[in-house]
């Protein structure tokens, strides 16, 4: 396996994402930053993540053929670890886990050099969220009132990364994104669009192209091909 070549465990660091920075060039591809707690745990868009312990907060080193389909990989191997144990999130693109509508889970890729940091938090078993945060994330736990072990979790995980990480090193992206599809609530919706320039797109979704890019059919008929951004499903009327 490549996933968990060599692992950094911790009680604390600030950011997993951060100490995996700091190794690259110094740790074999698939080396594992895991910590129980995370002082400064970074969201997408500079925004903070909420890391007590009870998670999974871990980044993986890797030198992927093609970056950008990793948050995909991510997010199916989250999806695959949590159904094998009777769990059914499913996935908004381009990286959210959602249960019961609530996010439980994120990802987070930065790249650095030739390397890609693979960030990847679980809300498992945390028993709350600061009030800013109820209305719209929520754990494993507080959904399912079951606690499932973190050490658990989290080999699965590891088995399940590899799993897909080895299908995009043998070029199998048909079979990534079948198995997207299964886990995506989007095709065929309505949704709206924020690039990261905050700019909004309003369209329906047909596909995820081989790059792992949205392919959305705008309202003038013209289809566009989003790469990044963050997506909400438009309220049927
Ligand atoms: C998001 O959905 O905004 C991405 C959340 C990613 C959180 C994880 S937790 C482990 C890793 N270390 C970080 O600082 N962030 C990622």
């Amino acid at each position: 396996m490549i996933i968990g070549s060599k692992i950094y465990r911790f009680d604390e660091v600030d950011s997993t994402n951060e100490y995996a920075k700091s190794l690259i060039g110094k740790a074999p591809e698939g080396t594992i930053v895991l910590a129980d707690r995370q002082t400064a745990g970074k969201g997408r868009f500079g925004r903070s993540w909420y890391s007590p312990e009870g998670g999974i907060w871990m980044s993986v080193i890797l030198r992927p053929p093609q970056m950008s389909l990793m948050s995909i990989i991510a997010g199916i191997a989250i999806c695959e670890t949590l159904s094998c144990y009777g769990v059914l999130p499913v996935i908004k693109w381009p990286n959210d886990i959602l249960l019961n509508k609530k996010k439980i889970a994120g990802t987070l890729v930065e790249i650095v050099d030739d390397a890609l940091i693979l960030g990847i938090g679980i809300n498992l078993n945390i028993r709350s969220f600061p009030e800013e945060l109820k209305d719209i994330a929520s754990s494993v736990f507080l959904e399912t009132k079951k606690h499932f072990g973190e050490k658990m979790i989290y080999q699965t995980l590891c088995r399940e990364l590899d799993y897909f990480y080895m299908l995009l090193k043998n070029n199998q992206v048909s079979h990534i994104l079948t198995k997207w599809r299964n886990y995506t609530t989007m095709l065929g919706r309505d949704v709206i669009v924020v690039l990261p320039d905050n700019k909004m797109l309003t369209g329906r979704v047909l596909e995820i192209s081989n790059e792992g890019a949205l392919i959305i059919l705008l309202p003038t008929g013209k289809v566009e091909r989003i790469l990044a951004g963050e997506c909400q499903l438009k309220l049927v009327k």
